[in-house]
C-alpha cells in the first residue's frame, strides 16, 4: 500500500467523525442538549481507537499545553482539537462561552469546576479525572468554567474536544479565583497545518 492510501486509511476514524458531526449540527441546529448527547457518542467511538492521531496532532511542546486543529466546520458550528499536554502541564481557569465535549484518547487530565457564587465568587465546586476512553461535556448551561490539567507527571496526554464553534477565535475569559480577577482572551491554535482527511489518492 502507498503511503498516502496508508494514511487516508489511517485517518478514516477522523474523517467520519467529521462526516457524522456535519450532519449532526445539521439536523439538530441549536439544541444543545441533543448535540451533546449524540455528538458524545460519536466521540467516544473516535476515541475508542488510538491508532489515527497522526504524530504531527500529538506532539507536546516543553513551554506549554499544545491545542492543535483537526478540522473546523466552514460554517463554524463546531472544531475539533487535539489537546496535548507535556508531563504537569495546566491550564488556568477559564470558560468557553460555547458547548464543548472532551474525550480522553491517551493518558489522563485532571478537570477542577467551578460555578459562581451568589456574592459573584468563582469556587471549585469538584473534581473529576478523564482516563481513555471517557467523555465529559461543557456549556455555559451546565457549567463551563474549569482548570485543566495532566493527571501525569511523567507522560504526555492527549485529548480531543469538539466545541460549538471555532474555539480558537472565540473571546473567552480566565480567572483568578483568589483576586477575583477576569482577563479576555482567544487560544488561536498551535498549529498553521491540519490534517489532510481527504487524501485517497496513489502517487504514480
Ligand atoms: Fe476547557
Amino acid at each position: 500500500m502507498s503511503k498516502l492510501s496508508t494514511t487516508a486509511s489511517r485517518l478514516a476514524p477522523l474523517r467520519r467523525f467529521v462526516r457524522e458531526m456535519t450532519q449532526l449540527v445539521a439536523s439538530t441546529r441549536h439544541e444543545e442538549s441533543q448535540l451533546l448527547a449524540e455528538g458524545g457518542q460519536l466521540l467516544k467511538a473516535l476515541i475508542a481507537d488510538d491508532n489515527w492521531l497522526p504524530e504531527r496532532f500529538a506532539f507536546p511542546s516543553l513551554e506549554r499545553y499544545q491545542q492543535y486543529l483537526l478540522h473546523c466546520d466552514p460554517l463554524e458550528r463546531f472544531s475539533v482539537v487535539s489537546f496535548v499536554w507535556g508531563p504537569g502541564q495546566s491550564t488556568p481557569v477559564h470558560d468557553h462561552t460555547t458547548w464543548g465535549l472532551v474525550g480522553m484518547l491517551r493518558g489522563a487530565e485532571r478537570t477542577t469546576n467551578y460555578a459562581m457564587t451568589a456574592d459573584g465568587r468563582l469556587t471549585a465546586t469538584g473534581v473529576d479525572v478523564l482516563q481513555p476512553g471517557d467523555v465529559a461535556a461543557v456549556s455555559p448551561h451546565i457549567g463551563d468554567v474549569h482548570a485543566v490539567s495532566n493527571a501525569h507527571s511523567d507522560r504526555p496526554s492527549i485529548s480531543i474536544h469538539v466545541y460549538g464553534a471555532n474555539i480558537g477565535a472565540v473571546h473567552r475569559h480566565v480567572y483568578d479565583p483568589e483576586k477575583g480577577s477576569c482577563k479576555s482572551f482567544v487560544s488561536g491554535y498551535a498549529c498553521e497545518v491540519m490534517p489532510n482527511i481527504w487524501n485517497s489518492g496513489t502517487a504514480v
